[in-house]
């Protein structure tokens, strides 16, 4: 969580940072700060609470004319300390000397805290962040002028976790920059240098970028870059061209990126199926991922592991894997994974789901995997992410930039790659060619599904607007589609903070079924499958009830029709490609409601789309 973006160079600073910033918002929302440098090495510091756009009115407001060409700036998502301006960041030092943002978590701040309070320094915020600038104060030595080692005698104190930039008045032309846990990656320009939490923030500037590692701190001027261990030892780093299109990271023509992000799901899924799919051999090829049959036949047992969304798409690989490479699945949240006591041995495979490929208990997971001797097959949405890199094979999502938090295309791709990775291991064990090639054949047509459920937005608009006033709602689904029933009520509580639970259907009779009046619209998921004549039934439970049917189906059916208060069609497919299409409506459902209830859907309440604390 939080944004953090530093610039040096020869534009002027504090519109790139406020800029940058306004790219990074979906990290944490809550509060914003920048700190420059002025011609006279003075430092200026601006705090507000709310949005980038509020902090972007007051710098221009107060200093306008304020020439920087060094700063930093954040957008934080509260942990320690209520949401004021105060709490923001930078956190500067008493004399101003020094300014610090941070992204992560200092554990031990509260006896670091109470160390330098005994020593005399004044804090000015509840945040833990704070502890990181008196301690550079503490270890900075005038006659020195290093800012470097003040950093990292600094950090060798710290539990927890960092990403942090900081510039200091007597050294006004350099940054550093330090990471443990959390992301930070550099941005190579023409005569000038950027650091930023991820990539976004800084692609419209430049494509070269050098992704910084754990327990790595980079001093950073105008025209070079040095990059180090916590001994001071310096080590090269390898540039990587970034290959996102910065349209990629605009709305274009959409009003949201959430919606934008909705539309793009059929592009999103060609490009992860690109260069992947044989359907004449019935095969699947990955770049990252090579695995023998034996290998593929030794495989007892998959765990996967993920939160959030991420979570509700494993369960689906669940279900996929099972059918179609025989081999037995779990699905575990990520947060619980590494807290209890996961037995694992060398016959077993771990997967772990991450669209951003930060977040903190996915990652915590896949090391606790690794430790246990495991391997660990990533399977992430953003390039060079710790979680990609930490993998022992690993597999793109391709879904290109997520912005919007409520996570859509990226969910998607998500279910693709998994379809896909169950076909690639059954290929290599008993999935005979003619499956192969039918499965890989049906596969290719989802994105033109898709393209079909978006053409009915308007009507699907309808639908969803009839809804906007009730205040539970419950997803019902079974078998492949039960995970869907989860996804579609998160999408609506996420962004129109509408109470929604999800089921699998025949569950309802064993307890929700006591919510079920005329209020309580009921989403079905029924696509004409091995399950269909039975969730038929319990669509008749819910209308004996007085409940509200709105029902996705790929069947014509005059019975379902009688029996449903709204109807959606969606293209058939086998049922096991099924929730690819059939969480396409309950996307757009969750999304015109919230909109219509006028709330900020890219940036629902509470959440970032990082979440890299514990
Ligand atoms: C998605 O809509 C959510 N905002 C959230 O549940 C998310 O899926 C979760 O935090 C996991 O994120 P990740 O995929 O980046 O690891």
């Amino acid at each position: 969580m939080c944004g953090i973006v530093g610039y040096i160079g020869n534009r002027d600073a504090k519109e790139i940072i406020l800029d940058s910033l306004q790219r990074l918002e979906y990290r944490g929302y809550d509060s914003a700060g920048i700190a420059m440098i002025d011609e006279k090495n003075a430092m200026i510091v601006r705090k507000e609470v709310g949005r980038i756009d509020n902090l972007r009115n007051e710098v221009f407001k107060y200093h306008r004319d304020v020439n920087s060409k060094l700063a930093i700036g954040h957008t934080r998502w509260a942990t320690h300390g209520k949401v004021t301006a105060p709490n923001a960041h930078p956190h500067c030092d008493s004399r101003k000397r020094f300014a610090v943002v941070h992204n992560g978590i200092i554990e031990n701040y509260q006896v670091l805290r109470k160390i330098l309070i005994d020593k005399g320094h004044t804090f000015s915020s509840e945040t833990d962040s704070e502890v990181l600038v008196h301690l550079i104060e503490e270890f900075y030595k005038e006659e020195e002028r290093n800012l470097q080692s003040a950093v990292v005698e600094a950090l060798k104190l710290v539990e927890g976790t960092y990403g942090i930039a900081v510039i200091c008045v007597e050294e006004p032309y350099k940054i550093v920059g330090a990471r443990n846990g959390s992301p930070l990656v550099l941005g190579i320009g023409e005569n000038e240098m950027f650091i930023a939490s991820d990539v976004n923030a800084i692609m419209p500037y430049t494509k070269n970028v050098v992704y910084l590692e754990d327990k790595e701190v980079v001093v950073i001027k105008s025209e070079q870059f040095k990059t180090y261990t916590l001994d001071y030892q310096r080590i090269e780093k390898e540039v990587t061209v970034v290959d996102w299109d910065v349209a990629a990271i605009s709305k274009g023509d959409f009003e949201t990126f959430m919606l934008k992000e909705i539309f793009e799901q059929p592009e999103a899924l060609g490009n992860a199926l690109r260069g992947r799919v044989q359907p004449r051999d019935g095969v699947v090829k990955f770049g990252g991922l090579t695995m023998t049959p034996e290998h593929a036949r030794s495989i007892d047992k998959i765990i996967i592991t993920a939160c959030g969304t991420s979570w509700h798409a494993s369960l689906v690989g669940k279900y996929l894997i099972e059918r179609f490479a025989e081999i037995p699945v779990e699905v575990d949240y990520a947060s619980e994974f590494r807290y209890r006591n996961p037995i694992l041995n060398d016959r077993n495979m771990v997967v772990v789901i991450s669209q951003s490929g930060e977040t903190a208990d996915t990652l915590e997971a896949l090391r606790e995997a690794k430790r246990k001797g495991a391997k660990v097959i990533g399977i992430t949405n953003v390039i060079g992410s710790t979680i990609a890199k930490e993998s022992d094979g690993g597999i793109y999502l391709h879904a290109g930039p997520e912005i919007g938090v409520a996570s859509t295309k990226a969910f998607s791709n998500q279910l693709m790659t998994l379809a896909m990775l169950a076909i690639y291991i059954g290929r290599l064990k008993n999935l005979p060619l003619y499956e192969g090639e039918r499965l890989l054949d049906e596969l290719m047509t989802i994105p033109y599904k898709i393209q079909q459920v978006l053409n009915q937005a308007e009507t699907i608009q309808k639908i969803a607007l009839k809804y906007v006033k009730n205040k539970n709602f419950l997803y019902l689904g079974r078998g492949f589609n039960f995970p869907i029933a989860l996804e579609g009520a998160l999408k609506l509580k996420e962004i129109s903070y509408i109470h929604a639970e999800g089921y699998p259907a025949a569950e309802m009779k064993h307890g929700p079924i006591a919510l079920i009046d005329e209020n309580m619209p009921v989403v079905f998921i029924a696509p004409k499958d091995s399950l269909y004549e039975k969730i038929m039934s319990n669509i008749e439970e819910v209308k004996a009830r007085s409940g509200r049917v709105i029902v996705v189906t790929d069947n014509h059916d005059s019975v379902m029709e009688s029996k449903a208060d709204d109807l959606i069609f969606v293209p058939g497919t086998i049922e096991e490609f099924s929730p690819m299409i059939n969480i396409i409506p309950l996307q757009l459902i969750a999304y015109y409601i919230a909109y219509e209830k006028g709330l900020d859907v890219d940036k629902p309440r509470n959440l970032a789309k990082s979440v890299t604390v514990e």
